[in-house]
Parts: structure tokens; C-alpha cells; sequence
């Protein structure tokens, strides 16, 4: 079965964790879990997760290869994966974390990202590098992520010139606190070349589900100085606007935050993690929770501005 990029079901699941904050037995129960309710795309990076102290990065893609040999589920899934975060995106720095992630992950890839914007190499040579890893079946696909709408208009004018395979996904940071950054520029780049979007931080690493409400909260996780910020601006309106709509249809916040931004015009599907099973069926619980359009305007007025 091939599962196409912009048909993918409308949730993907973040493997940042895989390795890091959810161990290989936890990991293999959220993948299954994930798979069971109906989700498809899995998403990770070379560089997952070489934040870690003892870490080199690759350790998210080991665990997920090894989930895919096991669980003999690789054709149910669609996976994702990125470079560039490590050493850049010259030509050979691309095929050789390439290589690396294929033997990791056991198979091809099926969308395969720059992660960052590498402006020391021109951008011919590294959409070249990317072009002929499509050309031999390595690669599926290829994505942008965290690229201005600038340079993604200069990604799509090079590869028209040069004949190359172009992209097809874009991956940004949006959410319901944070919204400026994908929705002045990005969602008219992603919709005027047509890509497919993954969005990421969708619950603004767990403030979204409610958890962090002041600064004593933030000593739950090692996430959780990610959110100081949110705990003041238009953090607390946005969650108490979540909470109303929790109250009326008994979701709870996290779900809301998915189905919110599943619901925006230009979102094929937003990338979330999960450290257990309980957080995940928080997760895949938006694959079937569809908001009101009265419920869609109180969270766009909570979280504008
Ligand atoms: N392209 C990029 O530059 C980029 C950058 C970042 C992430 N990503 C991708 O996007 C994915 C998603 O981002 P993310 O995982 O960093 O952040 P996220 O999805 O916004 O936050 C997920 C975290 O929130 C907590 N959580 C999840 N469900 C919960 C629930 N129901 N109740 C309470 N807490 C819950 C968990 O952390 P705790 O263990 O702390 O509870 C979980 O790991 C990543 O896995 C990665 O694949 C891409």
C-alpha cells in the first residue's frame, strides 16, 4: 500500500521521544497504539535526540527501525525524516546522514526533510543532492521545515530550473499560542506552491494540555521550562477557553488543541508525542472529535494577537 503525503489521517506522532523521554518498550506500545486508532505517519530526524546528554542523535530512528522489523507494520505507516540540524546540507553531508538513517531505520524513507535552512551552501546543490536520493529510490519525497516563505519561494524557482524533484510538505512550528509565526507568511507559501503541512510543538509541548498553569508546574517534565513563557500573554485565555470547550464535549484539552489546528484550511496533519499511553489516546481521541464552528472562533479569538 502507498500512502500518499497530503492523504495521510490528520495526526501524526512525534518520535522525538523515542529513545529520550519514552524508553524502546514504551515507544513500541505508543507506535502500536498509534497505528491501532487509525494513525499513519511517523516523524523523526537524524538529529533526535542529540539535545541528550550521552546522545549523538539517530537514537529516535534506531528505535523506530526496530519497531518496524518487529511489528511488520512498515507498510502501514508513512515515515518521515530530516538532516540538517547536525552538519548542514552540503551535497555530501546529505547523502552520507542519509545512508546513516536508512540503515537505521531499515527502509526508505517516505518524506524526507531539510530540517533547517543551511544558507552557507547554495541551494542548487543541496535540492541536487536531495534530487538524486529521489532518483534512486531512497527517498519518497522530499519536505521543508523551519525555511522562511522567502526561501521556499527560491527552493520551488530552483528546482523548476534546474528539473528537480520538488517538495511536497512543509513543517512548522504553529499552534494555538503561537500563531504569527506560521500564519503571516507560511500558510500563503505553503498553499501558493501547493505543499502539504505537519505542524509541530502542536500542543506547545504539553502546555496545550493544560498541565502547566504556573511556575511550580513546570518542574513536571524535563519539558517543562519550554512553556515559562506561555504562563503569561494570551497563554491563560487560550486555556480557558480550552476549558470551556472541554466542558462541553467532555475532551480533554489536548484533543482540543489538535482538532483546532486539523481544522485550519492549510493543516494536512498536526505532529504531537506522547511519553505514555494514556497521553496518546489524549492524542488520537482528535481523530474523531470535530469542533463546531462556534467552538473554532473562541479559540481563534483566545489565541489571536
Ligand atoms: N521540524 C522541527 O524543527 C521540529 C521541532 C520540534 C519537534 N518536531 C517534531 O514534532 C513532534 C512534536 O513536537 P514535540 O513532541 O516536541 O512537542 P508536542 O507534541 O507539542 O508536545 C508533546 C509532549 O507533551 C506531553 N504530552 C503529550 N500528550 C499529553 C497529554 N495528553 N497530556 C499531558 N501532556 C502531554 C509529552 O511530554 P511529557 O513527557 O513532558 O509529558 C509529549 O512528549 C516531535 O516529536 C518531532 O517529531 C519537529
Amino acid at each position: 500500500m502507498t500512502i500518499e503525503i497530503d492523504k495521510v489521517a490528520p495526526l501524526a506522532l512525534g518520535g522525538n521521544v523515542f529513545g529520550w523521554t519514552a524508553d524502546a518498550a514504551t515507544s513500541f506500545a505508543l507506535m502500536d497504539g498509534f497505528v491501532a486508532a487509525g494513525g499513519q505517519m511517523i516523524d523523526t530526524a537524524d538529529s533526535y535526540s542529540a539535545w541528550v546528554p550521552g546522545h549523538v542523535g539517530g537514537e529516535s530512528e534506531t528505535v523506530l527501525g526496530e519497531w518496524l522489523k518487529a511489528s511488520g507494520k512498515r507498510n502501514e505507516v508513512v515515515i518521515a525524516s530530516k538532516v540538517g540540524f547536525l552538519e548542514g546540507l552540503a551535497p555530501e553531508v546529505v547523502r552520507r546522514a542519509c545512508e546513516g538513517s536508512l540503515k537505521r531505520l531499515g527502509t526508505e524513507i517516505d518524506l524526507y526533510y531539510l530540517h533547517t535552512d543551511d544558507q552557507k551552501v547554495p541551494l542548487a546543490d543541496t535540492l541536487g543532492a536531495f534530487d538524486a536520493l529521489v532518483r534512486e529510490g531512497k527517498v519518497r519525497r522530499i519536505g521543508l521545515s523551519n525555511f522562511t516563505s522567502e526561501r521556499i519561494d527560491e527552493v520551488m524557482a530552483t528546482c523548476e530550473t534546474e528539473g528537480f524533484a520538488k517538495p511536497v510538505a512543509l513543517q512548522p512550528w504553529y499552534n494555538l499560542v503561537e500563531r504569527t509565526r506560521y500564519e503571516e507568511g507560511l500558510a500563503d507559501a505553503a498553499a501558493r506552491h501547493g505543499l502539504a503541512v505537519f505542524t509541530y510543538y502542536s500542543i506547545a509541548n504539553g502546555f496545550l494540555a493544560g498541565k502547566y498553569r504556573s511556575k511550580v508546574d513546570l518542574s513536571k517534565s524535563p519539558r517543562g521550562l519550554r512553556n515559562i513563557a506561555y504562563l503569561e500573554g494570551r497563554g491563560p485565555a487560550v486555556l480557558a477557553a480550552m476549558d470551556a470547550i472541554s466542558a462541553e464535549t467532555g475532551a480533554p484539552l489536548a484533543t482540543i488543541a489538535l482538532a483546532w489546528l486539523a481544522a485550519q484550511p492549510t493543516v494536512t496533519a498536526p505532529i504531537a508525542s506522547a511519553t505514555s499511553e494514556a497521553q496518546l489516546a489524549e492524542l488520537t481521541a482528535s481523530l474523531s472529535l470535530t469542533l463546531t464552528s462556534e467552538q473554532l472562533e473562541t479559540l481563534d479569538a483566545a489565541s489571536a494577537g
